[in-house]
C-alpha cells in the first residue's frame, strides 16, 4: 500500500509526497519497512537527543503506565511530577524554582505568555498586555504562540485571528546591517529598547526570544553581551523576559541551558522537545517564586487548564531521560562532539552554494545562497531547502529545512541536531552525505 494521500486514512503532514513507513530506530539510525537505513542527523526535529531505541526510557514509561497512568493536575500530584520539577528547577538558571508541565512546546509558550499577562494584572498593572518578540523567531503554532512567532508564512491563513505582536529584529550576524561585527542595534540588543520605547513600556508585559536561534535564524548564536543587555533593558522597563529554550535547551548546545554561557537569568523559561528525548511529548514552563507568589496571594492559580498537564507517565519519561543523560555524561559529550561536528562542517564552506555554517554544541545551521559575495538567497520558487531535504532523505540522511529567514519569503537553510550519542564516524558520514547531496545542486538551481 502506498503511504500517500489519499490512498491511506492518515491526513499526512504533506499531501503531495510518498512517506516511507518507519518501523524501527536504533541509536542515530532509522529503518523503514523495506530495510532502508536513514542517518537521523536532526533527531527528527531536534528531539531525539538520546538516540532511538533507548530501552531504559521505554521501560520507565511502561513501569509508570502500569503503576499510575493518569491523574488530573487539579486533584493529585505524582511522584514523577515532583521529582522532575525538582531536577529541572535545580538545573535551571537563577531563581526559576517551579515547573508546570505540558505536552508540546507551543503549549508551554502559551502558558508562559498567559502567566506573564496574569502576573501584571494581579500585580495591579493591567496596562501591560503587549508581547514583543524577535524576527525571525519561532515559538509554536497554537494561536498565541503563532502570533508571537516572527515567521510570516505560518500565519498566512490565520492573520485575522492573531493578536498583534511588535517585532524586534533578531541578532543575525549573517544577514544584519553590521554583517557580524556585532555593532548594529539587532546584535547589541539596542533594537529591543527602541521597540519598547516605541510601544510604550507601560503597555508591554513580556519579551519572548530563543536564546540560541532554532530553525528561524538557523542556529545563530547571539554575541556574548546580548542577553545581559536584554536583562538590563527588561529590568529598566519592568518587562518580563521569557527565554524559549524549547529547541535549544536540555543540553542541545552543550550546556544544559543554552543561556548558561551568558550568565543571564530570564523571568520565565520554556522547555520541550529534548526533555524526554522524544519518547513522549513533554514540555515545561519554569517560573520563579517571586512571580508565582503574586498569583498564590491573588487569584490562587494560573488561569490555564489542559487535561494532560502534569501527566505522570510523561514526567516519568522526562525523569528517565535526564537520568540517562546524567549517567552517561551526555551533555558534556554533546559539547565535545559539537566541537567535532563544527570542525568537520568546515568542509562545506568550500562549496559555492554554502553561505554560512554556524551553531553551538550539536546544533548547526547551514545557510544556502545563490551568490556567496552578495549573500543573495535563492528565490522561494526554487524551493531549494525542500528539494535539498528530500534529496538528502533519498540518500538516507535526515535533516531539517527552513525557509524565509532572509526576508520573510526567500532564504534556505538546513539544520542538524544529531543525538548526543552520535559517533565520530556518524559525523563523518553526515558530512559526506551532505556533500554528496550538494554535488547535485548548482548555482543556477
Ligand atoms: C523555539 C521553539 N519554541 C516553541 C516551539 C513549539 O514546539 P512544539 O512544536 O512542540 O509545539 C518550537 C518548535 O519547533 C521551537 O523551536
Amino acid at each position: 500500500m502506498s503511504h500517500r494521500y489519499p490512498d491511506s486514512s492518515v491526513l499526512y503532514r504533506n499531501l503531495r509526497r510518498d512517506f516511507p513507513l518507519a518501523v524501527r530506530g536504533e541509536g542515530c539510525w532509522l529503518y523503514d519497512e523495506t530495510g532502508k537505513a536513514y542517518l537521523d542527523a536532526v533527531g527528527g526535529a531536534f528531539v531525539a537527543s538520546l538516540g532511538h531505541g533507548n530501552r531504559e526510557v521505554a521501560a520507565a514509561i511502561g513501569e509508570q503506565a502500569g503503576r499510575l497512568a493518569y491523574v488530573n493536575g487539579t486533584q493529585f500530584t505524582s511522584e514523577p511530577a515532583e521529582a522532575l520539577a525538582a531536577i529541572l528547577t535545580q538545573r535551571a538558571p537563577g531563581d526559576l524554582s517551579h515547573a508546570y508541565f505540558l505536552g508540546s512546546g507551543s503549549e508551554a509558550v502559551e502558558a508562559a505568555l498567559k502567566l506573564a499577562r496574569q502576573y501584571w494584572v494581579e500585580s495591579g498593572v493591567p496596562s501591560k498586555h503587549k508581547v514583543l518578540s524577535l524576527t525571525p523567531g519561532y515559538h509554536g503554532n497554537t494561536m498565541l504562540a503563532l502570533a508571537a512567532s516572527g515567521r510570516p508564512r505560518y500565519q498566512t491563513y490565520f492573520k485575522d485571528w492573531l493578536v498583534s505582536v511588535p517585532r524586534v529584529p533578531a541578532p543575525y550576524p549573517y544577514r544584519c546591517a553590521c554583517r557580524g561585527a556585532g555593532t548594529c542595534p539587532s546584535c547589541t540588543g539596542d533594537a529591543l529598547e527602541d521597540a519598547l520605547l516605541a510601544e510604550g513600556p507601560e503597555t508591554v508585559a513580556a519579551f519572548i526570544a530563543e536564546p540560541v536561534g532554532g530553525s528561524s535564524t538557523g542556529a545563530t548564536v547571539p554575541k556574548h553581551s546580548y542577553w545581559a543587555r536584554v536583562r538590563e533593558i527588561c529590568d529598566r522597563h519592568d518587562v518580563l523576559w521569557i527565554a524559549d529554550e524549547v529547541l535549544c535547551g536540555a543540553g542541545r548546545t552543550g550546556t544544559w541551558s543554552a543561556l548558561e554561557p551568558y550568565g543571564a537569568v530570564p523571568d520565565l523559561m520554556t522547555m520541550g522537545k529534548g526533555i524526554t528525548g522524544g519518547y513522549v511529548p513533554l514540555s515545561a514552563l519554569l517560573a520563579p517564586k517571586r512571580i508565582v507568589d503574586v498569583l498564590a496571594k491573588g487569584s490562587g492559580a494560573l488561569l490555564h487548564a489542559q487535561t494532560f498537564s502534569h501527566h505522570p507517565v510523561l514526567c516519568a519519561a522526562g525523569l528517565a531521560a535526564i537520568r540517562y543523560l546524567d549517567a552517561h555524561d551526555l551533555v558534556a559529550r554533546c559539547a565535545t562532539m559539537g566541537t567535532e561536528l563544527h570542525r568537520k562542517l568546515e568542509a562545506l564552506r568550500e562549496h559555492p552554494l554554502v553561505g554560512d555554517v554556524r551553531g553551538r554544541g550539536l546544533l548547526a545551521g547551514i545557510e544556502f545562497v545563490r551568490d556567496r559575495d552578495t549573500r543573495a538567497p535563492f528565490p522561494r520558487s526554487a524551493k531549494f531547502a525542500e528539494r535539498f531535504t528530500e534529496a538528502a532523505q533519498e540518500a538516507g540522511l535526515i535533516v531539517w529545512p527552513n525557509t524565509g529567514h532572509a526576508d520573510g519569503t526567500d532564504g534556505d537553510l538546513v539544520m542538524l541536531a544529531p543525538p548526543f550519542i552520535v559517533t565520530e564516524t556518524e559525523l563523518d558520514e553526515t558530512v559526506s552525505r551532505l556533500l554528496g547531496v550538494l554535488s547535485h545542486f548548482a548555482t543556477n538551481d
